[in-house]
């Protein structure tokens, strides 16, 4: 399997919302996406060219620390190597601009995503009480907030 990393474009966007659908409790609407490819960092995943996206990194960067906003890998496609993949392609992108940390939150239940940035060297910095909605809206859950301090390094993106 060759798994190719690209920027995303208006055209991917029926995708985003499709996984964004399956793979998430409370989804990104079509217009939260428009406005992230226009506005934020981001990069796709690909498994050749040309195909669908099958996952996808949204992120920011204020001067020296960036914020990683959303990072999915599509249902059929979990548990294959490919988050770690696409993680490690955001980490290395930042470690070629001035980025000294990335901060990320997550769902404290979210026991895969906190394991996968664990395994990447992220630690847990503090909680934020409630800071998720929930489908039914009755109840919120809280936000681990994870940080990594990012070290230059010369090592490439490659397939898996
Ligand atoms: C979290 C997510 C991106 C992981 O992507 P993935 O391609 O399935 O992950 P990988 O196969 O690269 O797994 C890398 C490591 O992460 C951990 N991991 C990933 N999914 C896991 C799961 N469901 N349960 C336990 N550990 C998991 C494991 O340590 C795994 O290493 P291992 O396979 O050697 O045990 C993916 O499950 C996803 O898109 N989930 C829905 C969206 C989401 O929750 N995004 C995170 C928002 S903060």
């Amino acid at each position: 399997m060759t798994a190719l990393i690209r920027p995303l474009n208006d055209t991917d966007l029926d995708h985003l919302e499709a996984i964004e659908r399956r793979c998430f409790s409370t989804p990104w609407s079509r217009n939260q996406l428009s406005e992230s490819v226009r506005h934020h960092a981001h990069l796709g995943l690909t498994l050749s060219h040309p195909s669908p996206i099958i996952g996808y990194a949204f992120f920011m960067q204020i001067l020296d620390e960036a914020h990683l906003l959303n990072l999915v890998i599509d249902l059929p496609w979990q548990r294959q190597g490919l988050g770690r993949f696409l993680l490690e392609a955001v980490l290395n992108h930042l470690r070629a601009t001035a980025a000294q940390s990335i901060l990320l939150e997550v769902r404290a239940s979210n026991l895969g995503a906190r394991q996968l940035y664990a395994h990447a060297g992220f630690t847990v910095l503090s909680l934020r009480k409630g800071y998720y909605s929930t489908p039914d809206r009755t109840i919120r859950e809280d936000a681990l907030v994870m940080r990594l301090a990012l070290c230059p390094t010369d090592s490439a993106t490659t397939a898996v």
